[in-house]
């Protein structure tokens, strides 16, 4: 099956900063897949390249078989795009933020209707039509530009940073929806920097920083490859834990020290606790969970996701 977005070498500069440094990846129609990494990796650069609203600098880059170079507007118009900025028409009532959308598509007065109508049932804001669009929480800002987004019946949809700024319960509607959209078979591209949002969205990801893949996989074959099943995490008080950590040091074979507490990387997390506690040390507190792309990300790149 064609990819419907190929990249190989994909390289943007601005002067003398390489936003996006050789990176290779591919989408098949109908996947969810994901850019994971922290701020100014160069998620949102790669983004506009795909978008065919900025051009690169270097590489090879093909989205639904056409080079964005030469063919933006027939990319454009098959794209739908959720900018990591709402760009909303503000002063507009929510429905016709849609119909000006779809009209710029060059849609049918009557099918911008009827899609609007639909979109604004998927986006559960059926009973927001007529609101100012200012007026809208953030949540229901980020449904609007995504409806928005499908308007054009898009073959692939991009999200940059769908969730980012939402309170958690804005964030789980936000999900909800996407899913929906993944199970319809919508082809989505998401970037995050949100390791829970990759693992909820995303059937693939690359592990994106300073402008280079550092990682690819699905997020359960990163955490297989990357980490361990379970994360033991130890407190002993700020002060603590490095001197705890050392002495741990035999206990696991993975031990990281952040400033606020101390990772222990082992299957079984229990069996550490007690070894642990059989060298006499006494943590404040004690958690055992499984690892997550976080734990990726810190073996990768020897950094939390989230400063
Ligand atoms: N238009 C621009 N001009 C100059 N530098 C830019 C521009 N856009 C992005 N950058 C820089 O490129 C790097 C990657 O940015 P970006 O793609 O926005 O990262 P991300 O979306 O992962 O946070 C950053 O260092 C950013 O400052
Ligand atoms: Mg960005």
């Amino acid at each position: 099956m064609t990819p419907v977005i190929a990249a190989h070498g994909l390289t943007k500069r601005f002067g003398e900063l390489v936003a996006v440094d050789g990176i290779d990846f591919e989408v098949a129609p109908g996947e969810s897949f994901g850019l994971l990494g922290p701020n100014g990796a160069g998620k949102s650069t790669t983004m506009r390249m795909v978008g065919a609203v900025s051009t690169r600098s270097g590489g090879e880059l093909r989205v639904l078989d056409l080079d964005p170079e030469t063919h933006g507007p027939e990319i454009r118009s098959q794209l739908g795009v959720v900018p990591q900025e709402d760009n909303l028409d503000t002063e507009l009532t929510v429905r016709d933020n849609l119909l000006v959308y779809g009209r710029y598509f060059g849609l049918p007065r009557r099918v911008c209707a009827e899609r609007a109508d639909e979109l604004l049932e998927f986006a559960q804001l059926t009973e927001k039509a007529k609101v100012k669009t200012d007026d809208l929480s953030g949540g229901m800002k980020r449904r609007l530009t995504i409806a928005r987004a499908l308007i054009n019946d898009p073959r692939i949809l991009m999200l940059d940073e769908p969730t980012t700024g939402l309170d958690p319960q804005a964030r789980h509607v936000l999900w909800d929806r996407l899913f929906r959209l993944k199970e319809r078979g919508t082809t989505l591209v998401v970037t995050t920097h949100y390791m829970d949002e990759a693992e909820q969205l995303c059937d693939r990801l690359v592990v994106v920083d300073h402008g280079r893949i550092m990682a690819e996989g699905s997020p359960a074959e990163l955490i297989r490859r990357y980490s361990t099943r379970e994360v033991v995490e130890l407190r002993f008080g700020s002060s603590r834990n490095a001197e705890a950590a050392e002495r741990m040091a035999g206990v696991t074979e993975r031990v990281e020290v952040l400033p606020d507490r101390v990772l222990l990387y082992a299957d079984d997390g229990e069996a550490v606790v007690e070894k642990v506690l059989a060298l006499g040390l006494e943590p404040t507190t004690s958690l055992v969970r499984r690892s997550s792309l976080e734990d990726v990300f810190l073996r990768l790149t020897g950094r939390s996701l989230i400063e």
